[in-house]
Order: structure tokens, then C-alpha cells, then sequence
């Protein structure tokens, strides 16, 4: 968090929230559903673009917070499978604002050691954001820092759907009719190798998972904000997390602390 203080007035409402963040309990992963962009721009009587346009000063100041922050990953729901159901114009103007992002954030990237991902069924995007963004994918692959992953063309049940074909055909390849544990299914997943988001933020107020990560969630705290999305910035983000720390998170167990969840278990005298 050293390079988040840098950044920060000292006694400003920022430095405040950051002061209230315990760093040793961090969100390894939060994820985030962008949302609001349209009515952010209906409120000042702007096309819908607009608002797509703002949300990009969004993204840029809350993935510098988070690699300031120094958290692992954050995933950002930038578009769904279900978003190709809006006019053609405003899909395209989604994935010029993609290859825009990916070309004037790609030094701010490298200067931030954030390593960029993308999950989701993106072959089939257009294909010069396409190449856009694989060529930013290969060149942020050996930072060490944040993973910045955007789901693009994702779906939660097309994720699932995407993971079980995989596993079946991995099982008639190898003969195999072994039973299909938990472990296999997270493994087979587009988020493999990352961990569980443990923080999902929602801005502009709706009480919708809206097909995100629906297996990756089970555990994560649910955080919404009446914020819409080219609103949110670092203090919002700081008050997410401030908020994910006073939660109690039980696991299905009975205390905050999951160590303490075990050596009760280990003490309660055997069940006959
Ligand atoms: C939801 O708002 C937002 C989206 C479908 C797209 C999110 C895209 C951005 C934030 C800009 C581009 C981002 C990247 C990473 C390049 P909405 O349009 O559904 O808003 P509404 O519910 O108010 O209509």
C-alpha cells in the first residue's frame, strides 16, 4: 500500500479511507460489474457512448488504485455475451473504446508492472480489437504485479457450459469415468489458476449478479454502490474495501477467523 500513501494528502478523505485499510487483510481478488454508463449519460442528455467514453476514466483511476493498492487480481465485466443484444452502433463504439483503452493505457500498464488478461469467448470479437488486445496481453505477460483481467463476450453459464465440454472431452480422450470433483471443474475454468474473487463491487445500485462468475462467487462479498460506473473512482473503490473488511466472512463455519473455525472443530469431542 506504500505506493497508494505516495499518491495521497495526507488528512484528505482518500488518506483517511486508505488509513482505516488493514493491509495484512486485503481482497486478494475483487471483481467488478461496470454499471451505469447509460444513465450517466441520459442524466446530461448525452448519447449512450458518452457514457462508455466516461467509464474509461473509471477504469483507468480504479486499476491504478488497485496496483497502488497492491492487490493480485481484479476482474472488470466490460462485456457480456448477452450485450450483443444492443444496437450495432453501440456495440462497436464497446469495441473501439476497448482498442482505444488497450493503446493509451499500455505505457500506464508497463509504468504499473500490471499484467493484462481477458476471459470470456473473445475470438469471435472483431478482429482488429482482437489483435489489439492479444498484442497488449503478450507484451504486459511477464509484469509481476496486478493481473487486470476484462471479461469480454463472457457468460457465467457459457463458462460453465465451456468447462464441462472441455472436462468430457479430456475424459472419452483418456477412457477415463472418474467422478468430477470441485478442484476439476475451477480448473477447467477461464479463471484458472486465479484465485476466487472475494470482494464483487456492483455500481449503480441494481441487486443483479447478471451471469458474472457464477461459480467463482460463491464466497465473495457482495458490495453495490448507487455510484454509476464513470463515477467510481479511488475513494469509492477505498470505501469497498473498508466495508469488505468489517464483514464477518464465515466460510459456512461459525467464527471470523478461519484457523479458529478449525482448532474448534479439532477440540469438539468426537461425534459417536
Ligand atoms: C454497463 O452500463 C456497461 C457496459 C455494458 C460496458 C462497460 C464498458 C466500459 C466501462 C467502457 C470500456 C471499458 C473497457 C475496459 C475498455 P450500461 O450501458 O448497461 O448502463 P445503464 O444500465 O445505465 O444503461
Amino acid at each position: 500500500m506504500k505506493a497508494l500513501f505516495e499518491t495521497l494528502e495526507p488528512g484528505a478523505r482518500d488518506w483517511q479511507l486508505a488509513s482505516a485499510i488493514d493491509a495484512s487483510r486485503l481482497p486478494s481478488h475483487v471483481a467488478i460489474i461496470m454499471d451505469g454508463n447509460g444513465r450517466w449519460a441520459g442524466q446530461r442528455s448525452l448519447p449512450r457512448a458518452a457514457g462508455h467514453m466516461a467509464g474509461i476514466d473509471a477504469v483507468r483511476d480504479v486499476v491504478e488504485t488497485c496496483a497502488r493498492l497492491d492487490l493480485g487480481y481484479l476482474t472488470l465485466y466490460a462485456f457480456s455475451v448477452e450485450n450483443w443484444k444492443r444496437p450495432r452502433p453501440e456495440v462497436e463504439t464497446l469495441w473501439r473504446l476497448l482498442r482505444i483503452y488497450v493503446g493509451r493505457e499500455l505505457p500506464r500498464l508497463m509504468n504499473n508492472n500490471i499484467r493484462l488478461n481477458a476471459i470470456g469467448r473473445w475470438d469471435v470479437l472483431p478482429e482488429r480489437a482482437r489483435e489489439d488486445l492479444a498484442g497488449a496481453i503478450s507484451k504486459t505477460a511477464a509484469n509481476t504485479g496486478l493481473q487486470l483481467t476484462l471479461a469480454l463476450n463472457y457468460g457465467g453459464r457459457a463458462e460453465l457450459a465451456d468447462a464441462f465440454n472441455r472436462i468430457a472431452a479430456e475424459m472419452r480422450a483418456a477412457g477415463s469415468d472418474e467422478p468430477i470433483d470441485e478442484d476439476r471443474i475451477s480448473r477447467a475454468l477461464y479463471t484458472s489458476g486465479m484465485p476466487d474473487p472475494d470482494l464483487l463491487i456492483r455500481t449503480s445500485g441494481e441487486m443483479r449478479i447478471s451471469n458474472f462468475l457464477l461459480w467463482q462467487i460463491a464466497y465473495a462479498e457482495l458490495y453495490v454502490t448507487d455510484v454509476l460506473w464513470p463515477d467510481f473512482r479511488r475513494r469509492h473503490l477505498l470505501e469497498a474495501i473498508v466495508q469488505y473488511q468489517k464483514r464477518d466472512r464465515r466460510f459456512g463455519g461459525l467464527t471470523r477467523d478461519g484457523k479458529a473455525a478449525e482448532e474448534l472443530v479439532g477440540a469438539a469431542a468426537p461425534i459417536e
